[in-house]
């Protein structure tokens, strides 16, 4: 039987590659946050920033390049924050770091669909927003086996061997859940975020934004 996926430390040392052969739009969805987020406060300085499941830095880096500062990581597995790019403002937690709020924006990108407890997630987040702050979550979500297919076609065109991908989507099985894509329009207007909106997509990977 396949070993069930964990973010350790054999996971940690290719994750920057892989992050880029397995996920579609993977560099233009930290881009975009990084866009909203200076458009979104371009007067505010320093607003503080959280990235949920910021595994190797990548998006914390990107956004420290733009000249944000005060920005924070949280992610559960201690094998990712050793390798993360940014060292400071890092939270080793499985929990939302509630303590550490008010932020003006929170990243959830490819983190959610690992949480069980995503509704009871997604409420501490809010809790954890300012008013007016940003939300941008970016999941898996349930789709057909058609389109399932497409995104495994994105990985063999990236150079993704047939043997790596059943050997993934078999780790997958009971660590990331999918949802659809109508569960979190409805979860994130029922828990009161306003003007939710899909912001990116390809193929069974949306990204949405939601304001507090
Ligand atoms: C696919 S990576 C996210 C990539 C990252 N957001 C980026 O922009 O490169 C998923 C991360 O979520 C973390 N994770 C999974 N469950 C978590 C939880 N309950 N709390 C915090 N992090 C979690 C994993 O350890 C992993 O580093």
């Amino acid at each position: 039987m396949q070993e069930a996926w964990k973010f350790d430390e054999k996971v940690a040392e290719r994750f920057d590659r892989e992050a880029h052969m397995h996920i579609p739009n993977y560099e233009a969805v930290v881009q975009k946050c990084v866009a909203i987020a200076k458009r979104a406060y371009p007067n505010t300085t320093n607003p503080k920033i959280i990235d949920v499941g910021s595994a190797t830095g990548y998006t914390l880096a990107e956004l420290r390049k733009a000249g944000f500062e005060n920005v924070w990581g949280v992610d559960n597995s201690e094998a990712m924050l050793e390798r993360s790019r940014v060292q400071e403002q890092l939270i080793l937690s499985h929990a939302f770091p509630k303590r550490e709020g008010p932020f003006h924006m929170v990243l959830a990108n490819w983190t959610l669909h690992f949480i069980m407890e995503r509704r009871a997630y997604l409420e501490d987040i809010r809790s954890s927003l300012r008013e007016g702050g940003i939300l941008i979550l970016t999941d898996k979500m349930t789709s057909t086996p058609f389109i399932h297919e497409r995104y495994h076609d994105f990985k063999r065109a990236m150079g993704v061997s047939e043997s790596e991908i059943a050997r993934k989507q078999a780790s997958l099985v009971g660590v990331l859940e999918t949802l659809p894509l109508e569960w979190y329009f409805e979860t994130l207007k029922d828990l009161e975020f306003r003007n939710v909106s899909v912001i990116d997509a390809a193929y069974c990977f949306n990204t949405l934004i939601a304001f507090k």
